[in-house]
């Protein structure tokens, strides 16, 4: 762990829970099913809330099954240790979730129907959230100011690499009937809509009392109440005995009380530069 972070192919991985070896098993050998379902984001896109509302959608809005498993069993994490020994022989249908990027990702996936959800999220909320959390974990490298870790994130030196990069590997697989693109901006917006978007691409339908439940057991004040999502079980061991606090703000736009003009400025002109040529709808922030 020399540096804060497991290196394969290039791309900084986190520490625990994963090694190159391990990387390469799952890339060459993990075999996806038409009936999985794969949540996929930059980490701190708003993941783990996804995670929340498939759990609640599948299970009629009933929350027995979030108040008992923990959110990382519920999907687990394809790349960790962990995750690919959970899922790699599950019989029926699974969830899963990855912040891998499409390059490194198991080419199996490309040959399935397999449906896959890939959240995105405002790269300036997301390098707020991110280093507001890696300062109370110990799986990744810690930045020491928010000024060293806004310089990692633009140079794409902080865990899975560049968020461009990400974003535009894994866009490329808009179009697809098996491809939903959901932003994190609109679930906050209008989580109804966003909620009844992600039934009809999973081809759920819910009563109207099951998608209030699905609304209520999700909102941001249920999970940070809810031990098996708030990650409060980890405290002590990957998130910081004290200050470790998972779902810390929710809310879009914060980064406005963080960056300062000038590094405003500086990612305005680097996103713009780097998305020049990608589509507008893709970024309903901007
Ligand atoms: P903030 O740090 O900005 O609060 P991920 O799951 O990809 O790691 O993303 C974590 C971010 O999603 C955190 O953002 C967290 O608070 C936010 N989040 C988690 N659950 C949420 C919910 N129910 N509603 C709104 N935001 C949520």
């Amino acid at each position: 762990m020399s540096d804060g972070y497991v290196w394969f192919e290039g791309i900084p991985f986190p520490v625990v829970d994963f090694t190159p070896e391990h990387m390469r098993e799952v890339q060459e050998n993990f075999v996806f099913k038409d009936e999985d379902v794969l949540i996929l984001s930059f980490p701190k896109s708003g993941t783990n809330w996804l995670i929340e509302i498939l759990s609640l959608i599948y299970s009629k809005g009933d929350p027995k099954w979030i108040q008992s498993v923990p959110i990382w069993e519920r999907s687990p994490w394809l790349e960790t240790m962990y995750g690919y020994k959970t899922l790699k022989d599950k019989e029926g249908p699974r969830f899963m979730t990855s912040h891998v990027p499409i390059h490194l990702f198991p080419k199996s996936l490309f040959k399935s129907k397999a449906k896959v959800i890939y959240i995105i999220r405002n790269p300036r909320d997301i390098l707020v959230s991110g280093y507001f959390f890696w300062i109370t974990s110990n799986f990744v490298k810690k930045p020491e100011s928010l000024e060293q870790y806004f310089e990692w994130f633009i140079q794409g030196k902080v865990v899975f690499g560049s968020w461009f990069d990400h974003v535009r590997g894994w866009i490329s697989m808009q179009g697809k009937e098996n491809f939903l693109i959901l932003s994190y901006e609109e679930l906050k917006r209008d989580t109804r809509s966003a909620v009844q978007k992600l039934c009809q691409f999973l081809g759920k339908k819910l009563e109207p009392e099951e998608l209030n439940s699905v609304l209520q057991n999700s909102s941001f004040q249920a999970m940070k109440e809810n031990k098996m999502s708030n990650y409060s079980m980890l405290r002590g061991w990957l998130l910081d005995q004290k200050n470790g606090s998972f779902m810390r703000k929710g809310i879009s736009g914060d980064w406005k009380n963080y960056f300062t003009v000038a590094q405003a400025e500086v990612f305005d002109k680097i996103f713009q530069e780097k998305t020049a040529d990608l589509p507008r709808e893709l970024f309903p922030w901007e």
